[in-house]
């Protein structure tokens, strides 16, 4: 598999650097998970490539798709794929041995509504997927970068709401975002209401209960653990 991220140059040859909203961590895969990535990556896997993806020739049919951005190993993502057969699931992490699990589980759950890239989401969005083709954005539990001086690689912020949202459905694709950190969801409450475009659904104007179709995830039960609350948000395209 290749690099999950492109490098960029300028002018001059120099690399560009870009504030990402991940650390490449030292990704030693288990025996389990290289099996899953050698036996599972031709069926499940879709490697990065500057080219548009085409949802009914990915998935064989035209189900709406839920892309799920960062989903660590994976285990709540497959078991939302098992419950939801009539959706297409697409999750996106750059994390390999996180992608090796997430396989394994997906193969020995029989799912064939799921597929995973191992690349930096960022430039997948704005190299792959086409606009207003997204049933739902999933963002669950992101590296909240608790330091300010950080807050700059929070995922969330007004670029790439405005990148999210040109790949929802108008009227109807959600962005759903979850996190344990009281800070990070006030920061996405700032952000999405001043992004162009969407409509907060909670009826307070601020978070929604906890969804009972989402699986507790990995980062969720640890948030537990450590007595963090959790917030979920739901923003709604709308134009
Ligand atoms: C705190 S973990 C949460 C994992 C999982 N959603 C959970 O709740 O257990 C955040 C994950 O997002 C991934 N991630 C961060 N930025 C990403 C990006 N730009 N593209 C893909 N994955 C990303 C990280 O590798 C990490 O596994």
């Amino acid at each position: 598999m290749s690099e999950v991220t492109t490098n960029e140059y300028n002018q001059d040859g120099k690399l560009i650097r870009k504030v990402r909203s991940f650390v490449r961590r030292e990704g030693r895969l288990t025996k389990g998970q290289e099996n899953a990535m050698n036996e599972c990556w031709p069926t499940m896997g879709i490697d990065y490539q500057s080219q548009f993806l085409n949802w009914k020739d990915v998935f064989g049919n035209d189900n709406p798709v839920v892309l799920e951005v960062g989903f660590g190993m994976g285990a709540s993502l497959v078991e939302m794929a098992k419950n939801t057969p009539e959706k297409n699931f697409l999750g996106i992490e750059v994390h390999s041995p996180g992608v090796g699990a997430c396989l394994a589980d997906a193969s020995a759950a029989g799912i064939t509504n799921l597929r995973v890239m191992c690349h930096d989401a960022v430039e997948v969005f704005a190299n792959m997927i086409p606009d207003s083709s997204l049933a739902t954005l999933q963002l669950f539990f992101p590296d909240p970068w608790h330091k300010k001086r950080h807050h700059k690689r929070r995922i969330v912020q007004l670029d790439f709401a405005e990148m999210v949202r040109q790949k929802l459905i108008i009227d109807d694709g959600i962005f759903h975002m979850a996190t344990d950190w009281e800070n990070y969801a006030q920061h996405m409450i700032e952000v999405m209401n001043q992004a162009h475009g969407y409509e907060n659904i909670a009826e307070g104007g601020d978070f929604v209960s906890r969804p009972e179709d989402r699986p507790l995830t990995k980062f969720e039960a640890r948030g537990h653990r450590l007595g963090h609350g959790v917030w979920d948000i739901k923003f709604k395209r709308v134009s």
